[in-house]
């Protein structure tokens, strides 16, 4: 035994959500690397070796219920990597009610046991969220996923940034009442990672920020420099963390905040008043 284990995930089982492709694969990949037994969950097929691969649409309950009931054991680290891109059907179900879904089930079947760790994947769309907090609030307080799903549809909230407010919020919300369970919950908000999904949205998303990025010298993130603080938040050297929200954008927000990088501060300013 060392310090640095608390680092390390041996002995314990990750499931990954969205771990087919992109910052999910990646981070299944590290896990594995970290000593963790790894089953990736996802809707795409899962190529990836030496994991246990579950089928889920995280948009439809069944399929939920039925990969939960599929685990043969414990989860200890809940990675919440899927996501979609606005312009696709169901979006607000597959990037947070189908997750919030999932979390539920799981701690109803005493799945995540104490010292569990969950990691959501945000994204740098998601900050500002507490601007938007009554209407957040109002949202979350629904706890059915269909009536919130009409929720948020009705409200012409089923974009992409309401989804990832949401998880932003839900992070928020939940952390004490987790916590006082023993499990620990935090997200991530990516900045341009080189994903497929990034790719085939390559204007808005892997455009965004390119002026900060050359001042910077610095590229959109690789997959793994997103799997990394994710992991690391689910790490027991991570064990006094909870409800927090990650920002991995190479600086490009507090850069706006504080206006080190001029260019950025009327987007920033944008999100944190919206
Ligand atoms: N790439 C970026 O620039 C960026 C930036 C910020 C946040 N994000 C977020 O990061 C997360 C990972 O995305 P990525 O960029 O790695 O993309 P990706 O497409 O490589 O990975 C997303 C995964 O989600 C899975 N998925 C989609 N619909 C699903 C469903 N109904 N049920 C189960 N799984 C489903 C996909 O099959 C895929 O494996 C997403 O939540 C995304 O919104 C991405």
């Amino acid at each position: 035994m060392t310090l640095f284990d608390a680092f390390r995930f041996d002995g314990k089982r990750v499931l990954v959500v969205g771990g087919a492709s992109g910052m999910g694969a990646a981070a299944a990949q590290l896990a594995l690397d970290a000593g963790a037994e790894v089953l990736v969950a996802d809707i795409a097929p899962i190529t990836a070796d030496g994991v246990q691969a579950i089928a889920i649409d995280l948009a439809d309950t069944d399929s939920i219920d039925a990969a939960v009931e599929a685990l043969d054991g414990p989860v200890h680290v809940l990675l919440g990597a899927a996501g979609v891109a606005d312009g696709t059907a169901g979006l607000e179900r597959i990037n947070f009610l189908g997750h919030r879904y999932l979390i539920e089930r799981l701690l109803a079947a005493d799945l995540l046991p104490r010292g569990a760790a969950i990691g959501l994947i945000s994204s740098a769309a998601g900050l500002g969220w507490e601007s938007n907090l009554p209407l957040l609030q109002e949202y979350l307080a629904i706890p059915d996923f269909h009536d919130a799903a009409r929720w948020v549809v009705g409200q012409g909230k089923a974009d992409y940034m309401f989804s990832k407010q949401a998880v932003c919020a839900y992070v928020a919300t939940q952390a004490l009442t987790l916590r006082a369970r023993g499990i620990r919950i935090n997200a991530i908000c990516p900045g341009a990672t080189d994903t497929p999904l990034a790719r085939a949205n390559a204007e808005r998303w892997l455009g965004f920020g390119t002026d900060y990025r050359e001042a910077a010298g610095v590229e959109v993130s690789q997959p793994i420099e997103q799997a990394g603080p994710l992991l690391f938040l689910c790490s027991a050297a991570a064990s006094s963390i909870t409800g927090t929200i990650l920002t991995a954008d190479h600086g490009y927000f507090t850069a706006g905040v504080s206006g080190s990088f001029p260019a950025a501060t009327p987007v920033v300013t944008f999100m944190l008043g919206r």
